[in-house]
């Protein structure tokens, strides 16, 4: 995605393909139906459809992995980057504290915290971290863990507390033995108290008496509360979960501008983002924060292979924000992204395949899809990007050659011509609701010999970048209504990914996502969207099924679908009155009605989750259901 203007112009791309390709009219249906429509169901005669349809898309940004999914709880923790100094920290007792560049941790991780103490100190002191706007603290267990260097040894007491209420939720005692010759870690678990709200902190302090005059240094300090699968450096259980249930099966990853870079030494690097913590150095990203990138590379196949998605990862392909690279000069950078995929999926005993399996992963990963770059049709990728798209397609497509490879834009004056067969382009589109609407019928007279994913896509009802936007349930129907067309066309859609994810309420640059929450008790708040997605992807089978029709699509739209002999029928009413719909489908007699409905601009907010999925049964000897459609209504029958 890109911010201001550049968003309409992304979308403008997309569209010139269905111009060109099938000439596709808007459609402009009346949005006062009859109000009675029926559907009859086929038993066979439709096409295949991609198993791999509905994923989701990641990228660092409104603090969706720092501060988000990923399990780390405390910001700025090993002070990367270089635009948040001593945010988050604060002096705990009568100590001051500074960072100090002249003791880093490690090669990476190049400062550390200093914390001195007065000579006449008699009580506990040290310093404390608040974390992306408040700890969590939840009725669980942590783990924190912290290096130091400096002659102690005793307890050292950890707290999660109330920032201004004071109320000490965990209280834990470790001891340790630190010495001024090197940086130790030290980690303990503990149990917490639930605190009401987010306004809480980390503490570590640690005997005055014994430091008086002197002066410890603290550094890349964590915490954790339970994670995903228990992984260490894992996903946040709650928020992964909640993540889960989407069943999404694709996992389109790292970026996204993050990917890009502002400047070519400032992109995504594979190898910076690998082995232990404390060698990653992190980087300033593209999107006005600093990645700790603690999410790294092996993280991301982890939590694909716990959520059972498929990976889709994207490689640096030659465009940052600033510089440009291409011709014989891309060619280290060719050189690099090899060595990424030999360290995915080479044996353990190549080169890079045996870090990999030093860094805690012995069998290779499967990375079956790589897309070659992203957006190269904006931001002056345009021009070069046929020559650098061939040159990384032919050095992956020589070695790798069950890759299926993905090109970033989906303009073919930015395309090589021919596209070598098998590429899929990749669209990507956040549009108002009526356009996404007007969509509808974008695939369905596309070329069925070249494949197609919306690697981004997502309502929104503005072109402006700034400000803070919620799904709401017209927009989120819009979406549907667009999923159907790619689900009916799924012979050539291979994926689809809803961006952005995630938000941290509160930390944002681009909005609206899929789900958000911030550092308060029940603050998880899935959209409407989250609602559609997950609809979508949890009903659909690997046939698409013609489905005969009383009336022409508008304002009522559906796609039907199965596998083996469950039956899936989508439905979604875009229009501002009620539609009743019967809906015959041969061999079945009952199942579930999931259905998704609010008034039309009525969404979630934080901490008031209004609309959700209402599930009901539904049974009929003769196979003939009626369902009511309220006004933008989205809703789906699975019946066997
Ligand atoms: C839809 O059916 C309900 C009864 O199930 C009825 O009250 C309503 O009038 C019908 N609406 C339309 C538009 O036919
Ligand atoms: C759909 O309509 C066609 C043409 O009238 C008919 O042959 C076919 O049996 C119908 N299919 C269903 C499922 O009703
Ligand atoms: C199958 O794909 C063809 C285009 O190749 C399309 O005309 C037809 O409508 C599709 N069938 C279904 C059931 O979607
Ligand atoms: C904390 O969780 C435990 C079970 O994990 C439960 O028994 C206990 O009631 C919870 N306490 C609070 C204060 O929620
Ligand atoms: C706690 O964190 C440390 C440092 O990351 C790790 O070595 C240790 O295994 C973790 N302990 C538990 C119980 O997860
Ligand atoms: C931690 O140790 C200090 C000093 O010995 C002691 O005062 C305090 O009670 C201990 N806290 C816990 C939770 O054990
Ligand atoms: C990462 O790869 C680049 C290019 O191959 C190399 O210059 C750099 O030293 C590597 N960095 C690390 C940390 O291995
Ligand atoms: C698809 O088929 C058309 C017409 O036969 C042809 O012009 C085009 O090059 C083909 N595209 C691919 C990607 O094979
Ligand atoms: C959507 O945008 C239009 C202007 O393009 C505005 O009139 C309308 O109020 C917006 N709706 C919502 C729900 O934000
Ligand atoms: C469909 O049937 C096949 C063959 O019996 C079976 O292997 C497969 O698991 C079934 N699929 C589902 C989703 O139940
Ligand atoms: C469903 O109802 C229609 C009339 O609405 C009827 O023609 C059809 O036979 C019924 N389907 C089944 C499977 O009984
Ligand atoms: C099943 O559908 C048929 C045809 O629409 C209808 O006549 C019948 O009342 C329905 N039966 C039940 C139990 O809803």
């Amino acid at each position: 995605m890109k911010s201001g203007t550049a968003v309409f112009s992304s979308l403008g791309a997309a569209i010139s393909i269905a111009l060109a390709t099938c000439g596709a009219e808007a459609l402009t249906h009346d949005r006062t139906g009859s109000g009675l429509v029926s559907l009859a169901v086929a038993k066979d005669g439709g096409n295949r459809s991609s198993p791999l349809l509905y994923g989701v898309m990641f990228e660092e940004m409104d603090h969706s992995g720092d501060g988000g999914i990923h399990g780390q709880l405390l910001q700025n923790n090993g002070f990367q980057g270089s635009s948040l100094g001593m945010t988050s920290y604060a002096p705990v007792g009568d100590a001051q504290i500074s960072r100090d560049t002249s003791k880093p941790v490690s090669t990476a991780i190049k400062s550390s915290l200093s914390v001195s103490v007065p000579e006449d100190a008699t009580s506990y002191v040290g310093f404390a971290n608040t974390g992306y706007n408040g700890v969590p603290v939840m009725n669980t267990t942590y783990n924190t863990s912290f290096w130091m260097m400096g002659d102690y040894s005793g307890a050292i007491n950890i707290q999660l507390l109330g920032s201004h209420s004071g109320i000490v939720y965990a209280d834990h005692n470790l001891t340790v033995q630190s010495t001024a010759a090197k940086f130790t870690q030290f980690s303990t678990t503990f149990d917490s108290k639930p605190s009401p709200d987010g306004d809480n902190e980390w503490h570590l302090t640690f005997d005055g008496s014994k430091v008086a005059g002197s002066s410890l240094s603290f550094g890349y300090i964590q915490l954790f509360p339970p994670t995903y699968h228990d992984r260490e450096n894992g996903l946040r259980k709650d928020l992964a979960t909640v993540l889960a249930e989407v069943n999404p099966t694709v996992l389109r990853f790292p970026g996204g501008n993050n990917i890009e870079g502002l400047q070519v030494d400032s992109r995504w690097k594979w190898n910076t983002t690998i082995g232990p913590l404390i060698d990653r150095p992190g980087r300033e990203s593209d999107w006005f924060y600093p990645n700790s990138d603690a999410l790294g590379l092996d993280e991301y196949l982890w939590w694909c292979e716990d959520m059972k998605m498929t990976p889709l990862l994207a490689v640096w392909a030659g465009k940052s924000y600033g510089d440009i690279i291409s011709g014989s000069d891309l060619e280290p950078y060719v050189d690099d992204i090899m060595n990424e995929l030999e360290y995915l999926l080479g044996s353990s005993t190549t080169q890079y395949g045996k870090l990999r399996a030093q860094n805690g992963r012995r069998d290779p990963w499967k990375i079956d899809y790589v897309e070659i770059g992203n957006e190269d049709d904006l931001t002056g990728g345009c021009a070069t990007y046929p020559d650098r798209f061939n040159q990384i397609y032919k050095a992956i497509h020589d070695k790798y050659p069950h890759i299926t490879l993905v090109a970033s834009n989906g303009d073919y004056r930015c395309l090589p011509s021919p596209l070598p067969e098998g590429v899929i382009i990749d669209l990507h589109l956040y549009r108002q609701p009526d356009d996404f609407v007007a969509l509808f019928n974008q695939f369905d007279n596309q070329p069925r010999n070249q494949s197609v994913m919306v690697g981004e896509y997502g309502c929104r009802n503005t072109s402006d970048a700034k400000g803070t936007y919620r799904s709401y349930i017209q927009g989120s129907c819009s979406e549907a209504v667009y999923m159907m067309g790619m689900e009916r066309n799924s012979d050539i859609v291979q994926m689809a990914a809803y961006a952005p994810m995630l938000e941290h309420f509160g930390l944002i640059a681009w909005s609206p996502t899929l789900y958000g929450f911030d550092s308060s008790p029940g603050s998880m708040t899935p959209s409407t969207s989250y609602y559609v997605q997950k609809m979508f992807a949890s009903n659909k089978g690997d046939t698409i099924l013609p489905v005969n029709s009383s009336s022409d699509f508008g304002p009522l739209y559906w796609v039907a679908s199965k596998t083996n002999s469950t039956y899936y029928v989508k439905l979604a009413n875009y229009g501002a009155d009620e539609q009743n719909v019967t809906v015959s489908i041969p061999d079945t007699n009952s199942g579930r009605l999931e259905m998704l409905a609010g008034s039309q601009l009525q969404g979630n907010r934080p901490h008031d989750i209004s609309i959700q999925t209402v599930i009901t049964k539904v049974q009929n000897d003769s196979g003939n259901y009626t369902v009511n459609m309220a006004p933008w209504a989205v809703a789906a029958l699975a019946v066997s």
